[in-house]
């Protein structure tokens, strides 16, 4: 009898296929976060159990929907997600709760309108040029994506942020940056599980000397900027001029600096994540590569995108946002119950931990068909997509604020690389799904690179 042939996947976590013992999840997190999920929570909406702490694992949409909108401020971030950034960003619009949370998020709303999120388009479109010059010095041959498109998000991240030639270090704060998110990774493996050893660990990263590098740069680009008294319509500027419409209050500028610092750590690795893990879906997938490039060719005639040709890349669109689901750069979301509250039918007390495993949610069978399949067009239709079972940028009032950004930035960016290269896989260099901080792929995304010949 002739078996019937699998469809081809691509890389997936080998999640925990029974419940792990303490010793076991303690080992497992350390080496990849996802690997303490268990399968089961692909195809249940609610995963609870006690490890030191009660947790609860949802996948609800009705529950998601009530911890991170309708009751937001019963399930604060969990505190530990917020000691380990806070020696880098302070009590920054990712940080703080309650009213002065709110009142950033006011000040910084401005700053992320579509209008001047579409202004720093021309930032995007230079380092897209530059990205595309150093993979074509590359080419033909075997090339690590992900370390080349984290380069180029950096620098968008950077110039947008402190503006082209304010004289940054970029280098350093970058380097600084890397540093800072790997050291703070090892604690947050560690405290997820509820391990108590975290505190020493916090205290080394609390005078880590890249923390001081990145704040010192920071504060004299912020310095310089004010002296100078020179006008940029970068995010640096936009900010600063940012008001609460509510109270007035503008940011001083330790809370600017805070700030600015918190849009690079959150913006630049996630955007390249995104990118990243496009690229490989789309040299696993050749044929989606093709109508990528076609799409490319028809909207863009050889140019690198700008804002006015985005709504004529849909299709590129549809593959950022399928990566996204099945590689979610914030794979796993963590909170606190503040009160008694039952969430998908069960008993929530105060205290409790809920992990909200975004990697599992993405590839539940009670809302994908087929989840582990790479399916751009099950985003051709946004209405058919599940509520709040997508959700990479989470939800609710405290959802990314640069969402629309890093969706600019990654399909000018993407639109622009499939039009001049072709990508291959490179044999047995596939990229392992591992999550430190964020979801990234071990090893990096080797391909190889081949220039599109045009006629
Ligand atoms: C593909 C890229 C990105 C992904 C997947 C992503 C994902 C997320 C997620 C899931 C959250 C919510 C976290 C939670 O609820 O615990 C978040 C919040 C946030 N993100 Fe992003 N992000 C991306 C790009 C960016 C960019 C480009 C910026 C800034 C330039 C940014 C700045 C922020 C900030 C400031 C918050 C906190 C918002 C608040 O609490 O009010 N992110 N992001």
């Amino acid at each position: 009898m002739q078996r019937q042939l699998e469809p081809r996947l691509p890389v997936k976590a080998r999640l925990a296929e029974r419940p792990l013992s303490i010793g076991k999840v303690a080992r497992t997190a350390r080496r990849n976060l996802l690997e303490i999920i268990p399968e089961l929570a692909t195809w249940q909406k609610m995963v609870s159990g006690r490890l030191v702490k009660r947790w609860h694992m949802v996948m609800d949409p009705g529950g998601l929907r009530r911890i991170l909108r309708d009751r937001v401020d019963a399930y604060p971030k969990a505190a530990i997600t917020k000691s380990i950034l806070r020696p880098a960003i302070g009590e920054s619009l990712f940080i703080a709760e309650g009213g002065h949370w709110q009142w950033q998020r006011r000040a910084a709303a401005s700053a992320f309108a579509t209008r001047s999120i579409r202004n720093l388009a021309p930032v995007m479109a230079a380092a897209t040029q530059t990205l595309i010059d150093r993979v074509r010095r590359s080419a033909p041959g075997p090339t690590d994506l992900c370390a080349e498109v984290t380069a180029a998000t950096f620098e968008v991240i950077s110039d947008v942020t402190f503006a082209e030639g304010t004289g940054m270090e970029r280098q350093l704060v970058h380097s600084a940056i890397d540093s800072f998110v790997n050291n703070a990774a090892r604690a947050s493996l560690l405290d997820v599980i509820g391990a108590p050893e975290w505190i020493p660990r916090m205290n080394r990263l609390f005078t880590h000397p890249d923390v001081r590098e990145m704040k010192r740069i920071a504060t004299q680009v912020i310095e310089e900027r004010r002296v100078s008294g020179r006008c940029v319509a970068d995010l640096h500027d936009l900010l600063a001029s940012g008001v609460d419409p509510e109270t007035g209050r503008r940011m001083n500028p330790i809370e600017l600096r805070d700030n600015l610092l918190t849009f690079i750590v959150a913006g630049h690795e996630t955007t390249a994540l995104a990118l990243s893990w496009s690229l490989y879906l789309l040299a696993f997938d050749s044929c989606a590569q093709d109508r990528v490039r076609q799409e490319a060719e028809a909207a863009l005639a050889g140019d690198i995108a700008t804002p006015r040709d985005l709504e004529h890349l849909p299709f590129t669109r549809q593959v950022v946002r399928e990566a996204l689901r099945l590689y979610p750069p914030a794979a796993l979301l963590l909170r606190t119950a503040m009160d008694s509250d039952v969430i998908g039918g069960r008993e929530v007390r105060p205290g409790d931990t809920m992990l909200l495993p975004i990697y599992a949610l993405h590839r539940n069978h009670c809302f994908w068909k087929n989840p582990d399949t790479f399916c751009p067009d099950r985003f051709s239709d946004p209405n058919i997509i599940h509520s709040h079972a997508y959700l990479p940028f989470g939800a609710g009032p405290r959802a990314c604020i640069g969402s629309g950004f890093a969706m600019q930035e990654a399909v000018i960016m993407l639109s622009a690389l499939i039009a001049e290269f072709h990508f291959s896989p490179v044999a047995d260099r596939q990229p392992e799904p591992v999550m430190i901080l964020t979801l990234r792929p071990k090893g990096g995304v080797w391909l190889t690179v081949q220039p599109v010949q045009r006629s």
